[in-house]
């Protein structure tokens, strides 16, 4: 469905994203494990259109997306929750999602009956509806900034580490919504440093360090994987 062939991606002089090849399927959740600094964020940015390529291709379902603007690339149904929740504060949980939708959707009766659907998604949302965006939790913005990103009905949803500042269980409800979508046919992109997690819910892995891909495999692999167990799984494997 997804596949970049040899991007690369540099800020000035420094390349961030050095010659990375990966491929999503159809259906598939497809996790980047990677440490601060490694350039999950900048590749998101990239698939995006957020950030220019500075060399490769992108194809979304065999089509060449490479050079498209970002508003282009979500009419695609590339659709993305950012790093960071960027959640419009000033406005209310529901203005927020009426926004997700705009972008893409343009028939306001099929908007109603998504925003249905995010609401029994994420009762909390609807709960706090019309709350201001700013006000919400951590946890709850972080609902807010994927249920927006719903609201576009994407084919493929990128989530730049949706767990980040969240509490254990508050990280489990979202882990078990972000299946739930791929059960309901979203091809999901999940950026962690939650590796744990992340290996536990997605079928396949890659491994970023410092702008390259070091490892790839089924998560089976990476969880059995050495340098994996030891660099991102820490204790937590060593039951
Ligand atoms: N706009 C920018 N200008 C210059 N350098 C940047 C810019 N954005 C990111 N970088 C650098 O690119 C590298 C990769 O950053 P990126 O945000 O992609 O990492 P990340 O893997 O998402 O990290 P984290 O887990 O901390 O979010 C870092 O060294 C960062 O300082
Ligand atoms: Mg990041």
């Amino acid at each position: 469905m997804l596949e970049l062939r040899s991007i690369k991606i540099n800020y000035g002089v420094i390349q961030v994203i050095k010659d990375i090849n990966i491929t999503i399927n159809k259906g598939q959740i497809v996790t980047i494990i990677g440490s601060n600094g490694a350039g999950k964020s900048t590749l998101i940015k990239g698939i995006s259109g957020m950030v220019p390529l500075a060399g490769g291709e992108i194809y979304f379902q065999d089509k060449k997306i490479t050079h498209l603007h970002p508003h282009e690339i979500v009419k695609n149904g590339i659709i993305c929750a950012p790093e960071g929740r960027r959640i419009f504060p000033e406005m209310t949980v529901e203005e927020n999602l009426d926004i997700g939708a705009y972008a893409r959707i343009k028939d306001k009766g099929t908007a109603e009956k998504i925003k249905k659907h995010v609401f029994e998604l994420f009762p909390v949302l609807k709960n706090r509806s019309k709350q201001l965006g700013g006000t919400l939790s951590g946890g709850e913005q972080q609902m807010l900034s994927i249920g927006r990103a719903v609201m576009a009905d994407p084919k493929l949803l990128l989530l730049d580490e949706p767990s980040l500042g969240l509490a254990p269980i508050i990280v489990q409800e979202v882990f078990d919504i972000i299946k739930q979508l791929n059960r309901e046919g979203v091809t999901i992109l999940l950026v962690e440093q939650n590796a744990f997690q992340s290996l536990q819910i997605a079928s396949r892995a890659y491994v970023l360090e410092i702008g390259r891909i070091k490892l790839e495999g089924t998560t089976q692999e990476m969880m059995e994987n050495e340098d994996v167990k030891s660099s991102y799984l820490g204790v937590k494997i060593n039951k």
